[in-house]
Protein backbone atom coordinates (compact mmCIF):
# COMPACT_ATOMS: atom_id res chain seq x y z
CA UNK A 1 0.00 0.00 0.00
CA UNK A 2 1.25 3.79 -0.73
CA UNK A 3 1.10 6.01 1.78
CA UNK A 4 -1.89 7.72 0.87
CA UNK A 5 -3.84 4.43 0.81
CA UNK A 6 -2.18 2.95 3.93
CA UNK A 7 -4.19 6.83 5.45
CA UNK A 8 -7.07 6.07 3.46
CA UNK A 9 -8.00 2.37 4.35
CA UNK A 10 -7.23 2.71 8.00
CA UNK A 11 -10.72 2.10 9.99
CA UNK A 12 -11.69 1.84 13.92
CA UNK A 13 -12.04 -1.80 14.75
CA UNK A 14 -14.27 -2.34 17.83
CA UNK A 15 -14.46 -6.67 17.72
CA UNK A 16 -11.11 -8.50 18.09
CA UNK A 17 -10.15 -11.71 17.83
CA UNK A 18 -9.01 -12.90 21.40
CA UNK A 19 -5.35 -14.22 20.79
CA UNK A 20 -2.97 -11.38 19.98
CA UNK A 21 -0.57 -10.65 17.65
CA UNK A 22 3.24 -11.80 17.68
CA UNK A 23 4.98 -9.73 20.01
CA UNK A 24 7.29 -8.61 17.08
CA UNK A 25 4.09 -6.86 15.14
CA UNK A 26 3.15 -4.97 18.38
CA UNK A 27 7.05 -4.03 19.20
CA UNK A 28 6.95 -2.73 15.37
CA UNK A 29 3.69 -0.57 16.08
CA UNK A 30 5.18 1.04 19.25
CA UNK A 31 8.03 2.00 17.78
CA UNK A 32 6.09 3.67 14.75
CA UNK A 33 4.72 5.45 17.92
CA UNK A 34 7.77 6.63 19.29
CA UNK A 35 8.85 8.36 16.03
CA UNK A 36 6.18 10.40 15.98
CA UNK A 37 6.55 14.44 16.07
CA UNK A 38 7.16 15.72 20.12
CA UNK A 39 7.18 19.05 20.45
CA UNK A 40 10.84 20.89 21.07
CA UNK A 41 11.89 16.64 20.15
CA UNK A 42 10.77 16.29 23.66
CA UNK A 43 10.45 12.53 23.42
CA UNK A 44 8.58 12.59 26.93
CA UNK A 45 5.45 10.18 25.64
CA UNK A 46 5.53 7.08 27.65
CA UNK A 47 3.95 3.81 25.78
CA UNK A 48 2.78 1.09 28.53
CA UNK A 49 1.88 -1.53 26.36
CA UNK A 50 -0.55 -4.09 28.18
CA UNK A 51 -0.72 -7.71 27.13
CA UNK A 52 -1.14 -9.37 30.34
CA UNK A 53 -5.01 -10.52 29.56
CA UNK A 54 -5.60 -10.60 34.06
CA UNK A 55 -4.19 -6.64 33.80
CA UNK A 56 -6.36 -5.79 30.95
CA UNK A 57 -9.43 -7.46 32.75
CA UNK A 58 -8.69 -5.65 35.70
CA UNK A 59 -8.08 -2.40 34.34
CA UNK A 60 -11.55 -2.96 32.51
CA UNK A 61 -12.97 -3.74 35.68
CA UNK A 62 -11.62 -0.66 37.31
CA UNK A 63 -12.72 1.70 35.03
CA UNK A 64 -16.44 0.22 34.45
CA UNK A 65 -16.05 0.88 38.60
CA UNK A 66 -15.06 4.67 38.10
CA UNK A 67 -17.97 5.45 35.23
CA UNK A 68 -20.06 4.08 37.39
CA UNK A 69 -19.56 6.50 40.16
CA UNK A 70 -20.27 9.03 37.60
CA UNK A 71 -23.73 10.85 36.85
CA UNK A 72 -24.30 11.97 33.23
CA UNK A 73 -25.83 15.97 33.04
CA UNK A 74 -27.67 17.65 30.27
CA UNK A 75 -25.46 18.17 27.01
CA UNK A 76 -22.50 15.78 27.98
CA UNK A 77 -20.20 14.69 25.32
CA UNK A 78 -22.36 11.35 24.29
CA UNK A 79 -19.39 8.95 24.02
CA UNK A 80 -18.84 9.91 28.28
CA UNK A 81 -22.65 9.81 29.05
CA UNK A 82 -22.84 6.40 27.37
CA UNK A 83 -19.93 4.67 29.32
CA UNK A 84 -21.50 6.02 32.66
CA UNK A 85 -24.89 4.38 31.33
CA UNK A 86 -23.34 1.58 30.45
CA UNK A 87 -20.85 1.06 33.34
CA UNK A 88 -23.86 1.47 35.65
CA UNK A 89 -25.34 -1.36 33.96
CA UNK A 90 -22.39 -3.63 34.28
CA UNK A 91 -21.59 -4.00 30.46
CA UNK A 92 -19.06 -1.66 29.87
CA UNK A 93 -15.94 -2.94 28.33
CA UNK A 94 -14.28 0.66 27.43
CA UNK A 95 -11.04 -1.04 25.16
CA UNK A 96 -13.52 -3.88 23.62
CA UNK A 97 -11.44 -7.04 24.40
CA UNK A 98 -8.49 -6.04 22.69
CA UNK A 99 -5.71 -8.36 23.27
CA UNK A 100 -3.21 -5.30 23.39
CA UNK A 101 -3.49 -1.54 24.66
CA UNK A 102 -1.16 0.94 24.80
CA UNK A 103 -2.08 3.61 26.99
CA UNK A 104 0.60 6.48 26.28
CA UNK A 105 1.23 8.85 28.93
CA UNK A 106 2.79 12.23 28.92
CA UNK A 107 4.27 14.86 31.72
CA UNK A 108 1.25 16.15 33.25
CA UNK A 109 2.67 19.53 33.23
CA UNK A 110 4.00 20.13 29.95
CA UNK A 111 2.40 21.92 27.31
CA UNK A 112 2.16 19.55 24.24
CA UNK A 113 1.72 16.39 26.14
CA UNK A 114 -2.08 15.65 24.45
CA UNK A 115 -0.28 16.99 21.09
CA UNK A 116 2.47 14.26 21.07
CA UNK A 117 0.56 11.31 22.54
CA UNK A 118 -1.72 11.55 19.83
CA UNK A 119 0.57 12.00 17.46
CA UNK A 120 2.30 8.83 18.49
CA UNK A 121 -1.19 7.24 18.73
CA UNK A 122 -1.82 8.12 15.27
CA UNK A 123 1.47 6.41 14.13
CA UNK A 124 0.57 3.46 15.84
CA UNK A 125 -2.88 2.90 14.17
CA UNK A 126 -1.65 3.45 10.84
CA UNK A 127 1.34 0.72 11.61
CA UNK A 128 -0.95 -1.28 12.46
CA UNK A 129 -2.97 -0.76 9.21
CA UNK A 130 0.30 -1.60 7.18
CA UNK A 131 0.67 -4.87 9.73
CA UNK A 132 -2.82 -6.33 8.90
CA UNK A 133 -3.59 -5.74 12.27
CA UNK A 134 -6.99 -3.68 13.90
CA UNK A 135 -6.58 -0.33 15.99
CA UNK A 136 -9.09 1.68 17.85
CA UNK A 137 -8.30 5.26 19.61
CA UNK A 138 -9.62 4.81 22.97
CA UNK A 139 -10.41 8.17 24.90
CA UNK A 140 -11.18 6.98 28.24
CA UNK A 141 -8.05 6.55 30.65
CA UNK A 142 -7.41 10.46 29.69
CA UNK A 143 -11.22 10.95 30.55
CA UNK A 144 -10.48 9.34 33.60
CA UNK A 145 -6.44 10.58 34.28
CA UNK A 146 -7.29 12.69 37.37
CA UNK A 147 -9.14 9.52 38.77
CA UNK A 148 -6.88 8.41 41.85
CA UNK A 149 -7.86 4.85 41.50
CA UNK A 150 -7.58 4.85 37.95
CA UNK A 151 -3.85 6.42 38.19
CA UNK A 152 -2.60 4.24 41.25
CA UNK A 153 -3.25 1.26 39.23
CA UNK A 154 -1.31 2.65 36.13
CA UNK A 155 1.56 3.78 38.79
CA UNK A 156 1.45 0.08 39.26
CA UNK A 157 2.49 -0.77 36.00
CA UNK A 158 4.86 1.70 35.51
CA UNK A 159 3.60 5.31 35.17
CA UNK A 160 5.11 8.04 36.92
CA UNK A 161 3.91 9.95 39.29
CA UNK A 162 4.32 13.07 37.49
CA UNK A 163 2.61 11.37 34.10
CA UNK A 164 -1.07 11.42 33.01
CA UNK A 165 -2.19 9.21 30.33
CA UNK A 166 -3.45 11.01 27.49
CA UNK A 167 -4.44 8.36 24.60
CA UNK A 168 -4.51 4.69 24.28
CA UNK A 169 -4.78 2.48 21.58
CA UNK A 170 -6.45 -0.72 21.21
CA UNK A 171 -4.47 -3.18 18.84
CA UNK A 172 -4.96 -6.83 17.79
CA UNK A 173 -6.77 -9.19 14.63
CA UNK A 174 -10.10 -7.57 14.22
CA UNK A 175 -13.01 -10.53 14.19
CA UNK A 176 -13.57 -10.53 10.93
CA UNK A 177 -13.64 -13.68 8.71
CA UNK A 178 -10.32 -13.29 6.95
CA UNK A 179 -9.25 -11.75 10.23
CA UNK A 180 -8.29 -8.10 8.14
CA UNK A 181 -9.48 -4.66 9.51
CA UNK A 182 -12.53 -3.26 7.70
CA UNK A 183 -10.84 -0.72 5.25
CA UNK A 184 -13.50 0.76 3.47
CA UNK A 185 -13.14 4.61 4.12
CA UNK A 186 -16.07 6.33 5.68
CA UNK A 187 -17.27 8.75 3.16
CA UNK A 188 -15.84 12.07 3.97
CA UNK A 189 -18.75 14.74 4.05
CA UNK A 190 -17.02 17.00 6.83
CA UNK A 191 -13.12 18.69 7.18
CA UNK A 192 -13.71 21.32 4.54
CA UNK A 193 -10.42 22.70 2.45
CA UNK A 194 -10.01 26.44 1.85
CA UNK A 195 -7.88 27.00 -0.78
CA UNK A 196 -6.30 30.79 -1.24
C1 LIG B 1 -10.18 12.27 19.71
C2 LIG B 1 -10.78 10.94 19.37
C3 LIG B 1 -11.35 10.17 20.36
C4 LIG B 1 -11.87 8.91 20.05
N1 LIG B 1 -12.33 8.13 21.07
C5 LIG B 1 -12.79 6.90 20.80
C6 LIG B 1 -13.15 6.02 21.85
O1 LIG B 1 -12.98 6.31 23.03
N2 LIG B 1 -13.67 4.81 21.52
C7 LIG B 1 -13.85 4.44 20.22
O2 LIG B 1 -14.37 3.35 19.97
N3 LIG B 1 -13.47 5.24 19.20
C8 LIG B 1 -12.93 6.44 19.46
N4 LIG B 1 -12.48 7.24 18.44
C9 LIG B 1 -12.57 6.76 17.06
C10 LIG B 1 -13.64 7.50 16.25
O3 LIG B 1 -14.91 7.17 16.74
C11 LIG B 1 -13.47 7.12 14.77
O4 LIG B 1 -12.20 7.50 14.32
C12 LIG B 1 -14.53 7.77 13.89
O5 LIG B 1 -15.81 7.29 14.21
C13 LIG B 1 -14.28 7.51 12.40
O6 LIG B 1 -14.22 6.13 12.12
P1 LIG B 1 -12.92 5.46 11.48
O7 LIG B 1 -11.80 5.59 12.50
O8 LIG B 1 -13.30 4.02 11.26
O9 LIG B 1 -12.61 6.17 10.22
C14 LIG B 1 -11.91 8.46 18.72
C15 LIG B 1 -11.31 9.25 17.72
C16 LIG B 1 -10.73 10.45 18.05
C17 LIG B 1 -10.04 11.24 16.97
Amino acid sequence: MDAFELIRTRRSTRKFKPDAPDAALISKAVEAGRYAPSGSNSQSAHFIVIKNKEVLTRLAELVKDEFAKMETTPGMYPAMARAITSSKNGSYVFHYNAPVLVAIANKKDYTNNLADCVLAAQNIMLMANALDLGSCYINQLKWLNENDAVNEYLSGLGMAPDERVYVAVALGYADTPDGLPVREPLPRKGNPVTEI
